[in-house]
């Protein structure tokens, strides 16, 4: 009897010895924990080459955003032939590891087919060619995608419309339209809209915050709002003025989101700028634990080796949490220790 009861404490020890390695201190452990989902965008080809990548996905994110692979360029390369080949496999991937997933990105100036930019269409063609599109997608993955960027970059810099193919081709009110039929093919997705340079304070800041306000006092289903925070050194929103964002946003109904961080430094990178960058993660993850309603961290990818940066700024890159190599960078180190000091005392 004692002898049992001696090795049943001993399996408790054990346990507890061996629980960290289990992966209690990763970022999707320490995120659930801070009631917070941290997550990257995924690299399609990536995923399927390289099991490293793969294994440091599911090791540390519990959130995914494809990185392309559902893009109207990629889901509809032709009129009406739909090709899910690697949103496939990227849902597939995320649901075999317990991960969420955020669809990307529904009605978008960017990354359209040829067929459709250089196409001849009337509005109302138009408007069919995006309903039906909208709806093919979040049909398809309906119960499975969790929330969906629907629209995005829809606010120039001044805070006015962005006059895009979609504006000019339907009119304004293409924005709240997707919405509504994305929420047609899914009512339980949350549905959000997602831009860059609007974090902090400013006139576009102030344009998505006045789009917002209107598409809510119409009724619109719009669940969300991303902010981006594509970041350098040199152009970084402030943490304080985020936060204040974040807030008024809130305040609207909208649960708030950091969706595709990354912070750019000069090649190569000295240790002075992989601290500043630490420091700028550090800062933008507190102003978000800092609102309730910001539910979710993510980064534009996963490792340096695959991020966006270095081909779209030339002379730029180790912009993420991990290096080329998969190995955590100081910035790693700063969002864990702040995940790890934020209890925050209410419930997201
Ligand atoms: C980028 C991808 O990372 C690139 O691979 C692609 O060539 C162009 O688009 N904001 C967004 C993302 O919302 O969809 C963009 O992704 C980066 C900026």
């Amino acid at each position: 009897m004692r002898l049992r009861a001696l090795a049943a404490a001993a399996a408790c020890v054990l346990a507890l010895v061996a629980a960290p390695t289990l992966g209690a201190d990763t970022l999707r452990s320490l995120g659930q924990a801070a009631g917070l989902h941290i997550g990257a965008s995924v690299h399609a080809d990536a995923l399927q080459t390289d099991p490293a990548y793969a294994r440091l996905l599911a090791r540390e994110f519990d959130l995914v955003t494809p990185e392309n692979a559902m893009k109207f360029s990629v889901v509809q390369p032709e009129r009406g032939r739909f090709d899910f080949t690697q949103a496939d496999a990227l849902v597939d991937f995320a649901e075999a590891h317990g991960m969420q997933i955020n669809g990307h990105v529904l009605v978008w100036h960017q990354q359209l087919p040829p067929w459709l930019e250089h196409g001849d269409f009337s509005r109302e063609e138009l408007k069919d060619i995006l309903r039906t599109h909208i709806q093919t997608l979040v049909a398809r993955y309906r119960g499975r995608v969790a929330s969906w960027d629907v629209a995005a970059e829809a606010v120039d810099d001044d805070g006015h419309l962005r006059e895009t193919f979609w504006s000019r081709g339907i009119g304004p009110d293409y924005l709240a339209l997707a919405f509504r039929w994305a929420h047609e093919a899914d009512p339980q997705a949350h549905l959000r809209y997602n831009d860059y340079g609007g974090e902090g304070d400013g006139a576009k800041s102030d344009g998505i915050y006045e789009l917002m306000a209107e598409l809510r006092r119409k009724g619109t289903p719009i669940h969300g709002v991303g902010l981006q925070i594509h970041a350098s050194l040199k152009d970084a929103p402030r943490a304080s003025e985020v936060r204040i964002n974040m807030k008024r946003l809130a305040a609207l109904g909208l649960q708030t989101h950091i969706t595709e961080m990354d912070v750019m430094l000069s090649l190569p990178a000295s240790r002075a700028d992989l601290r500043a960058q630490a420091a700028l993660y550090r800062d933008m993850l507190q102003a978000c634990l800092a609102v309730p309603q910001c539910r979710s961290f993510s980064t534009w990818g996963a490792t340096d080796r695959y991020s966006w940066i270095p081909e779209f700024f030339p002379g730029q890159g180790d912009a993420l949490l991990f290096g080329e190599d998969g190995r955590a960078k100081p910035a790693y180190d700063s969002v864990r220790r702040i995940l790890r000091s934020g209890k925050t005392g209410y419930i997201r």
